[in-house]
């Protein structure tokens, strides 16, 4: 595919470390994470907050941002230092939102109407508080009851099944098993430990430090990741699947985080003009949905989309990567991908998340969309260029899909 002035290129990815659930990250509100990856991303750039003709700003716990009321995009945009004017959007689309602010932000450019468009997810789901509805009128009689909007993380209220539920049953049915499961999980761990070793997963890169500050002393710096572990597949094995799900357990499962990511889009034409030298080319970005209880299945669909688009093949595929939502994700989906050929599906499976996945990282809902898509991007940058594609499932089986040529 040859190069085009009207290429949609990344000029900046960053995003901070992903907290585990007791972190000192827990205290920052999500707005907060979000103007630190914002004012990194524009910085890196050398772009000044007025040069950014539109920002997109993803957060899909509702309940954490209700803490600060609500336009978390606009909040964060302003107390970033983006002039009055700015243009932001505040949107949820569960855990594909970081990937739909980026459809987004090209959209807003191949329409003509930014030069420069900024992505955002954040997300703190630690702090996300407990809801008492009811109190406002009163309650005369009967216990006060608080909902739990991170029980589960499944829409209950309306009938729906958790998601764990739904995942596990769908994986089950396609032949992968919780042992497998657990593989897929010790492997994730295993991979990022070797990739944060060998100094890929770093400030510079991906990440950014978040300091905070005490009222005495020197600020605290949190410059990695917080949840990776070790593990064994023995104590896996030990593990009692959470929510009802049949196989999905606390260690194939990606831990509660909280973090932000932001990746900062414009033509290829406006970053020579600025002197700039493209991290990557987007080549499509497609959205996706199916039957809510598909969940699983999902980024498979979506990923057939974004190779249909853009008229590439999944062979010219150098990485994949496919959010662990839970390990059933990246499992059911390379297995569909590979037509159940078990000698493909295994090759599909050694391209998938090399550095690890959400299991070991953490998966702040709102800003996985853009880990993914820069952690995919700069592991192409590392290795001289190549495709990857990236996608992500969300809630009730929505999918996102990200094509990118480096
Ligand atoms: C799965 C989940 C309920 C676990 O929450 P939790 O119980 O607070 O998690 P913990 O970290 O305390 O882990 C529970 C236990 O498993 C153990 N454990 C967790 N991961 C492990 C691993 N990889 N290996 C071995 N043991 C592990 C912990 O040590 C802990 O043991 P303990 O009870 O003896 O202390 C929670 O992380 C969750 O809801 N995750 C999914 C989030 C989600 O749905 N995201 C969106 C997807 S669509």
């Amino acid at each position: 595919m040859s190069q085009n002035d009207n290429d949609i290129v990344i000029v900046s990815a960053v995003r901070t470390p992903f907290s585990k659930f007791d972190s000192l990250m827990a205290d920052i509100p999500s707005i907060d994470l979000g103007v630190m990856a914002i004012k990194e991303a524009i910085s890196r750039a050398g772009v000044k907050p007025e040069e950014v003709d539109e920002v997109n700003y993803g957060s899909c716990i509702p309940a954490e941002t209700a803490l600060e009321t609500d336009i978390p995009g606009r909040q964060a945009t302003l107390l970033a230092g983006f002039p009055a004017e700015s243009i932001s959007l505040s949107l949820d689309r569960a855990c594909c939102t970081s990937l739909t602010t980026l459809r987004l932000s090209i959209r807003a450019i191949r329409a003509g109407e930014a030069d420069i468009s900024l992505s955002v997810g954040s997300e703190n789901m630690p702090r996300t508080p407990h809801l008492a509805p009811g109190l406002r009128t009163g309650k005369r009689l009967g216990p006060i009851q608080l909902i739990d909007n991170l029980f589960e993380l499944g829409y209950g209220a309306k009938g729906f099944r958790p998601v764990a539920v739904d995942a596990g049953e769908v994986a089950l049915e396609h032949g992968v098993t919780r042992e497998m499961q657990d593989a897929w999980a010790l492997g994730s761990q295993e991979k990022y430990a070797k990739a944060f070793a060998s100094g890929k997963i770093r400030v510079g890169e991906e990440l950014m430090p978040v300091v905070i500050p005490r009222k005495k002393g020197d600020p605290i710096t949190i410059d990695k990741d917080e949840s990776p572990r070790k593990t064994s597949m023995e104590a896996l094995a030990k593990l009692k699947p959470v929510y009802g799900s049949p196989t999905v357990t606390a260690g194939n499962a990606p831990p509660i985080s909280a973090g932000a990511s932001a990746i900062l889009v414009m033509t290829r034409k406006k970053a020579k003009e600025r002197g700039l030298t493209p991290l990557a080319t987007v080549i499509a970005a497609i959205a996706s949905a199916t039957a809510p209880r598909e969940i699983a299945v999902i980024p498979a669909y979506s990923i057939r989309k974004a190779l249909a688009k853009a008229g590439l093949k999944l062979d010219q595929m150098d990485i994949i990567e496919i959010n662990e939502a839970f390990a059933a994700m990246p499992l059911v989906s390379t297995k569909i991908l590979a037509d159940n050929d078990e000698k493909k599906w295994k090759e599909l499976q050694a391209k998938t998340n090399v550095n690890g996945g959400a299991i070991a990282i953490g998966h702040p809902v709102g800003a996985s969309a853009g880990r993914i898509t820069m952690t995919m991007a700069y592991e192409l940058r590392r290795r001289g260029g190549g495709y990857g594609v990236a996608s992500i499932c969300g809630g009730l089986a929505q999918g996102e899909a990200v094509i990118i040529k480096v």
